[in-house]
């Protein structure tokens, strides 16, 4: 069914509120979810309401959390989010970051100890619009086979960028560092569709295409995104001092436990560079020169990253945005589960 995109916010941010949020940070999680699904990554929009109400409702994810800022030096700080709403403190963490850039030029901010935060995408847009270039990278849960490994040890570990172009527009992209983000197999099992092979592995380590028989993911490009999720491991676990590795907490194993996941957010200022202008101009330009190479047999044409998800927006505005039935359903009824998640095996439906 299609939804109106502030309905969608609304009714997302009035269940999270019931699940036990303020009002505001209610308001700011319903603000990343729906700018997923407005972009068309389902994976990370309504979709996850039913697991943070479970979590938010048994105190995994704390609902009064005491945030603390700690600036360590004139281009570097933590954020410590206290496990409440991940959203919410990589949002405040990324405006703190904001500030540091534009006076410092650059600003490297970690944040401590939240639950799960989303769509990196909205953070790193955050920094874009402000003329500013955007990176954030995160945990996850151990779920992914590294290369030439049998087992899993590092998350889906994404990676987000944004660069400003002029008009309001820019460069970004967002990946999970592995093939697929554990989202896209929720939303497949959602759907009931099958996944292409070369995604996911089942419990012998062999290629899985049921949703349901999917054991670990697998990183992209074999041992280059297995170097890639590492390092963001590093960058946003051992640099901050939280687990790491297959200590990284699980996203269903207990969800009553604080996950205390880490995030880093690096903005860079241009201005303190090439200068905002210039940089702007030829970040139009890398998108213009993208638009115009000859495109391979069956692509209509070569898109910036980022440029899809943008024209969606704008499709789903005027269309309004595409969400499964039973989501819809779900949100706009009393219902808070207490045990549609909790002691879940993290690969079960
Ligand atoms: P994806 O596979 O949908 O897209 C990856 C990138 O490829 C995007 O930047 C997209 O703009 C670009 N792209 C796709 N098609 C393109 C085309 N034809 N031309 C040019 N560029 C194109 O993303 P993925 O890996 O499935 O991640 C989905 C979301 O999951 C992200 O928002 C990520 O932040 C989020 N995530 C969050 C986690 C968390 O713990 N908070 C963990 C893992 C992922």
């Amino acid at each position: 069914m299609r939804i109106v995109k502030q309905e969608l916010k609304d009714i997302m941010q009035n269940k999270l509120h019931k699940a036990g949020l303020t009002e505001s940070h209610a308001e700011t999680v319903a603000d990343v979810l729906v700018h997923a699904d407005a972009r068309g990554i389902h994976s990370h929009g309504a979709m996850r309401v039913e697991y943070y109400a479970e979590r938010i409702a048994k105190g995994g994810i704390n609902a009064a959390p005491d945030f603390k800022f700690d600036k360590t030096g004139p281009c570097t700080a933590t954020f410590d989010g206290d496990n409440g709403a991940g959203h919410v403190a990589a949002k405040l963490a990324m405006d703190e970051a904001i500030k540091m850039a534009k006076e410092n030029g650059i600003a490297a901010v970690g944040v401590r100890r939240i639950s799960h935060s989303g769509a990196l995408s909205y953070f790193v847009q955050q920094a874009a619009k402000e003329k500013l270039i955007g990176i954030s990278v995160c945990q996850s849960d151990p779920m992914v086979v590294p290369f030439g490994g049998a087992e899993p040890y590092y998350g889906t570990n994404p990676i987000a960028f944004a660069a400003p172009g002029n008009d309001g527009n820019f460069i970004q992209f967002d990946m999970a560092t592995t093939v697929q983000a554990w989202g896209k197999i929720l939303h497949a099992r959602s759907k009931n569709e099958q996944i292409p092979d070369t995604w996911a592995v089942n419990e012998n380590g062999e290629p899985a295409t049921d949703p349901f028989d999917v054991r670990a993911l697998l990183p992209i490009a074999g041992p280059k995104g297995y170097g890639l999720m590492m390092m963001v491991d590093i960058l946003s676990g051992v640099l901050l001092g939280l687990p790491f590795g297959n200590k990284v907490s699980s996203m269903y194993h207990d969800l009553t436990e604080h996950r205390n996941l880490g995030q880093l957010h690096i903005v860079i200022n241009p201005e303190f560079f090439t200068g905002i202008n210039g940089f702007m101009d030829n970040i139009s330009q890398t998108m213009e020169d993208l638009n115009h190479l000859k495109p391979a047999p069956g692509f209509d044409r070569v898109s910036y990253p980022g440029q899809r998800s943008a024209e969606r927006e704008k499709k789903y505005e005027e269309e309004g945005i595409e969400i499964v039935d039973d989501i819809y359903e779900y949100l706009i009824s009393d219902a808070i589960h207490h045990d549609a998640y909790d002691q879940k095996d993290p690969f079960a439906k």
